[in-house]
């Protein structure tokens, strides 16, 4: 296989060069060589051996150091550096479409790239590595996390990206955008729900989703022939409305009815980016949803009593959400959903808290919807 020799020392300027052009091989790994070289292996969209971009260092042909396949990224690492260092390395990371997203600690910070470079090597689909230091936490009202890129296969630094969820994909950015991926159940269950009102209700839905983010219930929601007949969405940070309204775009443009045929259009079909609890201010918003969806769980008990205008009146209809709770409270979310509920003039008919995940030690992450019934 054909290889670039280089002085050792430069080894890891070269393997970038040829990792962002994408020109080094990705099933064989550096060789040493005898007169003190490293030979990093190129696939066959590298230019040939002379050409300027390589500086003069020679190529040489020599048999591929075919690597075992590696079970985790700390094999990519030098032993002693995992040896000692072994305490602090991360144990864990997350992944948004092609983006790896990893914590790290001061003490390890001067070691991201290498770490990075470790990721991209045991990852193929990792396009980006980003890293957002142990101590910053979430920033700003939107709640984002400080993200900075550490490595890039191709030299974009870009973390927006596309993910795949439930068989589609959404346009995310977890530089300026909230996304869980791992709330993919809960949307999962808020169709469910959605089909059991639709049924009961025998015609399609208006869904209101005032903190959509990206739009991930949205998605699962305007993807499920003749469930919704409109539906009013938003949310208050103006980069996760550029991103919703990409998504939103390209699932309507696909909509299809049950027959397969090209679904009616949505009425309503809004937008907004403003905060939730003005939404009922606008009139036209008034008594209008059949089902709402309250994504803030920091807050969303207490903002309940201010969206509850929104709902349609004279049937049935449901209220879902996410709420962050004192593992001794989650009675009090009961009771506040009750009340407010009961100030709009209505009666719930059925009401479920159930606890998600814990949050702390004493707080949980818990989903609650509540099928009302508010008299005209
Ligand atoms: C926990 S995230 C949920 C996002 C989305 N529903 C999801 O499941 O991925 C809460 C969202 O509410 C937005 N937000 C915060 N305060 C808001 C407000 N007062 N009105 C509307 N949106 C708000 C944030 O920007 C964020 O995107």
């Amino acid at each position: 296989m054909r290889h670039l020799s280089v002085p050792r020392a430069q080894t890891q300027h070269w393997l970038e060069l040829c990792r962002t052009k994408q020109w080094n091989s990705i099933t064989a790994g550096v060789t040493n060589l005898e007169d003190g070289t490293n030979a990093i292996p190129l696939n066959e969209l590298a230019p040939r051996e002379g050409d300027p971009i390589w500086d003069g260092h020679p190529h040489v042909d020599i048999p591929a150091n075919v690597r075992p396949k590696s079970e985790n990224w700390l094999d990519h690492l030098d032993e002693d550096f995992v040896a000692e260092h072994s305490e602090e390395l991360p144990r864990s990371f997350e992944i948004q479409g092609d983006v790896l997203i990893v914590k790290l600690g001061e003490s390890i910070w001067e070691y991201g790239e290498m770490m990075a470079d470790a990721m991209l090597t045991q990852f193929p689909h990792v396009r980006l590595v980003c890293g957002t230091p142990f101590y910053s936490g979430v920033k700003g009202e939107f709640r984002i996390r400080e993200l900075i890129p550490l490595a890039s296969r191709d030299g974009t630094v870009s973390p927006r990206t596309r993910v795949r969820e439930n068989g589609y994909f959404l346009w995310v950015d977890p530089s300026k955008v909230y996304f869980s991926a791992r709330l993919s159940n809960q949307r999962m269950a808020t169709l469910h729900s959605s089909k059991k009102l639709r049924n009961k209700l025998g015609r399609g839905l208006v869904v209101a989703d005032p903190y959509a983010g990206v739009g991930p219930s949205m998605a699962s929601l305007l993807k499920e022939p003749d469930l919704l007949s409109g539906y009013l969405a938003g949310d208050l940070n103006p980069d996760a409305v550029e991103l919703l309204e990409l998504n939103i775009e390209y699932f309507t443009s696909r909509r299809k009815d049950s027959e397969g045929n090209v679904a009616e259009p949505l009425e309503p079909s809004e937008i907004s980016c403003c905060d939730a609890k003005s939404w009922p201010l606008d009139a036209k918003n008034q008594g209008v949803v059949d089902l709402l969806l309250v994504n803030l769980p920091h807050q969303s008990i207490e903002h309940i009593p201010a969206l509850l205008p929104l709902m349609s009146r004279g049937h049935t209809t449901v209220l879902r959400g996410w709420a962050i709770a004192e593992r001794t409270a989650i009675s009090d979310i009961e009771s506040s959903i009750s009340e407010a509920v009961l100030a709009a003039g209505g009666v719930v008919e059925q009401l479920a808290v159930d606890e998600v995940k814990g949050f702390s030690m004493t707080k949980v992450f818990v989903c609650f919807e509540a099928w009302m019934f508010l008299s005209s």
